[in-house]
């Protein structure tokens, strides 16, 4: 894509995954990429893979960082770290607190951070990994539904308050996608994330069609809009039918 040629990208959570997938074909569009993940170890072995550069530590504390790894300038920002909370309302506070701190809190710490240069020079484009947990929910995981729902009410909020002045901004909310992530989700990801799930590839893939048509809202699991319209046209239904899912896993766990 012309518009990557050398373009300053950060991807967090790139250790592995789908951040790592983002940072490979961001790479082989020719833009100059910062990788960055807790991992250090894992950082490493991404930027020395697509010669980009590791900015090791927690996403929500490294715009400058790479800012100035980039020589002053990041055009593109992608949010993609996050952690699968998983439990109910008696989830521990701590596991409540560190879903929102990295699911939602990075995103926007990271957003006040870049936003001052992109108005300044009317662009930007700011990238966040939500789920579709964030349209819909995850059964069996409050902590990280609520927060994803928070993500991408934070990307839609950016969108719509800084368009008109430069600032792009892309949801990206997928289902299944084989990671790690995806792996530890048990038997509620088996039940009904593992049947549909594709390649961290197929996201950014996705994501890339999204930049050329300038979408918001990226769809690798294009029935995902199905879903989300189904919701919004009968609550209840929907939600007894999501309900008739939560009675199966009960049932198979
Ligand atoms: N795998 C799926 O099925 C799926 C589906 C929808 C959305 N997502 C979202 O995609 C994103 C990437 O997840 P993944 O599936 O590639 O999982 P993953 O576990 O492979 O990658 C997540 C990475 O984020 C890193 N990370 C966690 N907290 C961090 C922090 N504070 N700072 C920096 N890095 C941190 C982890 O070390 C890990 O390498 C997440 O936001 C996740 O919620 C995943």
């Amino acid at each position: 894509m012309e518009a990557m040629q050398g373009a300053g990208v950060v991807v967090t959570g790139a250790g592995g995954g789908i951040g790592a997938a983002l940072a490979r074909r961001f790479a082989a569009e020719g833009a100059r990429v910062v990788v960055n993940d807790l991992d250090a170890d894992k950082v490493k072995a991404v930027a020395d893979e697509i010669g980009g550069i590791a900015v090791a530590g927690d996403a929500s504390a490294i715009v400058a960082e790479a800012r100035d790894a980039l020589g002053g300038t990041v055009d593109v920002y992608c949010a993609n770290a996050g952690v699968a909370s998983g439990g109910s309302e008696a989830a521990d506070e701590s596991v409540w607190a560190l879903a929102w701190d990295v699911n939602v809190m990075a995103h926007v710490r990271a957003a006040h951070a870049l936003l001052p240069d992109w108005l300044e020079r009317g662009h930007g484009r700011f990238v966040s990994t939500v789920s579709a947990a964030g349209l819909l929910t995850m059964i069996g995981a409050a902590p990280y539904s609520v927060t994803k729902h928070g993500a991408y009410a934070f990307a839609e909020w950016l969108s719509l308050t800084y368009r008109h002045r430069g600032v792009k901004v892309h949801a990206i909310c997928p289902q299944g996608v084989r990671t790690d992530m995806l792996e530890a989700t048990g038997s509620a990801g088996d039940l009904v994330l593992q049947p549909t799930a594709i390649e961290p590839e197929a996201v950014a893939d996705a994501l890339m069609k999204g930049i050329e048509e300038d979408r918001f809202l990226v769809l690798p699991h294009p029935e995902v809009a199905a879903y989300y319209q189904a919701r919004a046209a009968d609550p209840d239904r929907w939600m007894t039918n999501m309900n008739h899912l939560q009675q199966k896993w009960e049932t198979a766990k």
